[in-house]
């Protein structure tokens, strides 16, 4: 199975060179950045991009012709880290025939792994963690000058909110807005509170500028991203406190609304959600507003009480269906997907089926589902024993995976006949013909597109479906 298969929540190993940026002040060096993982990184890659073209350089997509090779790298599971080695090694062979040629590792395993890739395995010139970015001129200058340069300083404060991301890749039609970073939550299996550091909101003023500048620029669809999307706060404390009484207060629910008042064919989809933080507010917002998707990524992980303990997860099985009741209460028309880990330490057979009935009973659009890959120094690592079997966590992840087909193909059938309004997003690879985009419940619709351009939105009506797309005609 592919360790990461959800464009949702990750988009695996994306070129950014797709979109050829050159600087004005051009200092004729060439940057080649790959992204591992999830949306985030793929978002922060575009803050990379905006820093080092503004000191001169341009990208590429050919890697073999880079001066400075970056990989934006991602740990949470194993599977993830050892592609980025492979990778790597290969780029040390690119080297080997260019010994000027920079390589650079940026994000989770960056942080995660510090020096070590830099002196004990000797595959990278340069290490850079996610708050350090700023510092990556002077970085690869350090580097330049026949040094090995590392920053992996975590922050409290840096949000990047000042700086404009440059887009790589994105067709101009759909765009990540980062609205907070790092994660305080704690779920034993994760390595991102270690990586990415302790979460903090952005300035909201500057995430709605962003909003609006893209919707200029002719964007049709911003993503507002965060781990943790319902604990955004803008000077309220954790202890929801205001901090500073001249100024005003934004919680998550205010900010989806700032940014769907942007413009009514802006359309607004968020993630990640969780279920111990996500409010009524939040879905009433929602369902106020057209342009805001109606489709929650809600994470379970596990649907038995006892395993979402071990995961430190702060919700129960009951807490989580009340949550869901909650969407389908509000929005009855809302898209649901999950993330799922199967074999999660000490997981009984009894415990497993808890997460097979809650799949049943939630009836998800899709999910993105894992077996468990124990990380370092997460909690779960120090408490609890690797215990489930290698072949038990695959064969309870094929049987969950197997459900969710069925769910996902008997969800696709029922929209046969139903019209649907949808961003068109861009041509298919296979034809120029046809047309490909979503509609609001975050499903992929492939119709003719006769006359209509990408960025504007059509009706299509569904005619056909296969388990991960709906086919349809304009009307
Ligand atoms: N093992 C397997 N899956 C994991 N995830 C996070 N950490 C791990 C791990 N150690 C999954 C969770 C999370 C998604 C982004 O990745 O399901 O929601
Ligand atoms: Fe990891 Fe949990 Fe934070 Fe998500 S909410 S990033 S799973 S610690």
């Amino acid at each position: 199975m592919k360790d990461t298969i959800d464009l949702h929540k990750t988009i695996d190993e994306s070129q950014q060179g797709e979109a050829l940026m050159m600087a004005s002040n051009n200092n004729g060096k060439k940057l080649y950045l790959e992204s591992y993982g999830c949306q985030m990184n793929f978002s922060d890659s575009e803050i990379v991009a905006s820093i080092l073209i503004g000191e001169g350089f341009s990208t590429t997509r050919d890697s073999s012709i880079a001066d400075v090779i970056l990989m934006n790298t991602c740990s949470i599971r194993e599977n993830a880290e050892v592609r980025v080695r492979n990778k790597l090694s290969q780029y040390q062979k690119q080297k080997r025939n260019n010994p000027k040629l920079i390589i650079g590792i940026l994000g989770c395993m960056a942080e995660r792994l510090k020096k070590d890739l830099l002196e004990e395995e000797k595959l990278v010139d340069l290490v850079a963690g996610p708050d350090a970015y700023r510092d990556l001129p002077g970085l690869i200058q350090e580097v330049e000058s026949g040094q090995k340069a590392v920053n992996v300083l975590l922050s409290r404060e840096e949000t990047y909110a000042d700086i404009s991301p440059v887009r790589l890749g994105s067709g101009g039609v759909t765009a990540f807005i980062s609205i907070m970073r790092g994660c305080d939550n704690m779920c034993s299996f994760c390595v991102v509170p270690f990586t990415r550091g302790r979460e903090r909101s952005r300035n909201p003023e500057t995430i709605v500028k962003e909003a609006q500048e893209l919707f200029n620029n002719g964007y049709r669809e911003v993503t507002l991203l965060g781990q943790n999307v319902d604990s955004y706060r803008w000077n309220i404390s954790k202890k929801d406190e205001i901090i500073d009484a001249e100024k005003p207060t934004v919680n998550f629910a205010q900010l989806l609304e700032m940014v769907a008042l942007v413009n009514p064919d802006l359309r607004v989809r968020f993630s990640t959600s969780h279920p111990k933080d996500m409010v009524d507010d939040v879905l009433h917002t929602m369902a106020k507003h057209e342009n805001i998707c109606k489709y929650i990524h809600l994470p379970v992980q596990s649907g038995n009480s006892a395993v979402l303990k071990r995961m430190n997860r702060g919700y129960t099985r009951e807490w989580y269906l009340n949550r869901i009741e909650a969407i389908k209460r509000i929005m009855p028309d809302c898209a649901i997907s999950t993330d799922i880990i199967t074999g999660f330490c000490g997981e009984t057979q009894a415990e497993f089926e808890d997460t097979v009935s809650i799949i049943k009973e939630v009836k998800y659009n899709f999910s993105y589902m894992f077996f468990y890959s124990e990380r370092p120094k997460t909690l779960a690592e120090r408490k609890f024993e690797d215990d489930i079997p290698l072949a038990v966590k695959k064969s309870r992840l094929q049987e969950v995976i197997d459900l969710q087909h069925v769910l996902s193909k008997a969800h696709n059938k029922s929209n046969v006949g139903k019209t649907y309004k949808v961003l068109i997003e861009g041509t298919s690879k296979r034809s120029e013909k046809d047309a490909y985009g979503r509609n609001t419940q975050y499903v992929t619709c492939i119709f003719p597109i006769g006359a209509h351009k990408v960025g504007t939105y059509v009706n299509v009506k569904i005619s056909d479906y296969t388990t991960t797309t709906l086919i349809g005609e304009i009307v």
